[in-house]
């Protein structure tokens, strides 16, 4: 019964073109090998191209030379997970906040989806999420029966505002999650008026999601929160490693007792393995040159600036601020068709579509990175335009 439940659910997603599989891609920032070709990657997380970087590897290799380094952790951080090198790594990640305390985990998703779950178990919480959030905190909101969490409109302070005023009636706290550039639209979260609204609603706290914008914005890459002046403001801030950084894991930004608080609640860091002692070195290392990638980061803005401007040439709304940028073509079909289209012309990006995105945004998904040369950016400018013209016929 089982196994046949499944087929009929495989045959049935197959049919609607949504069967999704994993194969294994051969990739670097600029470039990735998939189904026997070499195209131009435009669907990375690794934004500065730090990932990818063979140097930087080498690098890195050369520090372990003296052996002793272990490739497991073997045990969660309450037992033999709290290695040295984890040390190391909350070292770095605090030089870089000294603001701010640090607690790491596998993932964003188990960040995400433990402290939020944590936080909405704290009697007379509210969980409030902008509509688009992601999975991870849906999965942290819904994670017990107990838990209340209401949304609001995608970057609409009006409607925060509405739903904030009710929460806050019969709450001790409403915990507001948004992310700082979100994954699908690109666009940019209003951080300064969120901040700004604690000044007014005292029981307001903060839950910045920083995966897409930690390393590629602000001073030294330290993310929107602090370039836009909210960090003191953004209660709980969630840097992804494995994006922009270039490596693996997460960390959440907290004070010291909601650190020591998560320590003892947050059921994704108690019962699972931690980080190995290799990755935790290697996200210091990462971490320490973090400030230093200026030059990686000023390249990444200037491609995004002559992209978005092909974008509105070709006439797609301008819905991204960031190296996200979303081409919506409506249908999933679409989406798929404008995905081959690219592929045609060598470039690979990902369709994206319902019900990942709401019915009818469906899109052609381009994540930019700075490792891209110019004339692979000229490739692509000249791909949107073209694509336009072919969505419009179809
Ligand atoms: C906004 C956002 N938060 C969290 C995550 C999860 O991070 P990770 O990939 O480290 O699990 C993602 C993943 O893409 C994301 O887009």
């Amino acid at each position: 019964m089982l196994e046949q439940y499944m087929l009929e659910r495989l045959e049935a997603l197959k049919g609607q073109g949504m069967l999704r599989a994993i194969t294994p891609k051969a990739q670097n920032a600029s470039e990735i090998e998939a189904g026997g070709e070499r195209l131009i990657n435009l669907s990375s997380n690794d934004y500065l191209g730090l990932g990818h970087d063979k140097a930087l590897a080498a690098e890195f290799a050369e520090t372990l030379r003296g052996g002793g380094v272990l490739f497991s952790s073997s045990g969660s951080p309450l037992l033999t997970g709290a290695h040295p090198s984890a040390a190391a790594a909350a070292q770095a990640c605090e030089a870089l906040f000294p603001e701010k305390k640090c607690l790491f985990f596998n993932s964003g998703f188990a960040a995400n989806s433990g402290v939020i779950s944590a936080l909405g178990l704290i009697p007379g919480t509210v969980i409030l999420a902008d509509k688009l959030i992601h999975a991870s905190v849906i999965d942290g909101m819904t994670s017990d029966k107990r838990i209340r969490a209401l949304r609001f409109a995608h970057n609409d302070m009006e409607s925060f505002e509405s739903v904030l005023c009710r929460a806050e009636q019969d709450s001790e706290q409403v915990i507001a999650v948004t992310e700082a550039v979100f994954s699908m639209d690109g666009d940019r979260a209003p951080l300064k008026e969120l901040a700004a609204l604690k000044r007014r609603h005292p029981k307001l706290r903060l839950y910045v999601d920083e995966a897409h914008s930690f390393g590629v914005y602000g001073e030294g890459g330290r993310g929107l929160c602090a370039s836009e002046g909210v960090l003191e403001d953004a209660d709980f801030i969630l840097c992804t490693c494995g994006k922009a950084l270039g490596s693996e894991g997460a960390f959440l930004l907290c004070s010291d007792t909601a650190r020591s608080y998560f320590i003892n609640t947050v059921r994704s860091l108690i019962f699972s393995t931690a980080i190995s002692p290799v990755a935790f070195l290697h996200i210091a290392f990462m971490l320490k040159r973090l400030p230093n990638e200026e030059v990686r980061r000023r390249r990444l803005s200037s491609i995004c600036a002559r992209v978005h401007e092909a974008v509105a040439q070709a006439g797609f709304p301008a819905l991204s601020q960031s190296q996200i940028i979303p081409c919506l073509t409506g249908t999933n079909e679409k989406a798929l068709k404008a995905a081959e289209f690219f592929k045609a012309r060598g470039l690979y990006a990902m369709p994206i579509r319902h019900p990942t995105v709401p019915k009818g945004k469906a899109r052609l998904r381009i994540s930019l990175n700075a490792a891209l040369s110019d004339d692979e950016v000229s490739r692509l400018c000249k791909a949107l335009l073209e694509l336009k013209d072919q969505n419009q016929e179809a």
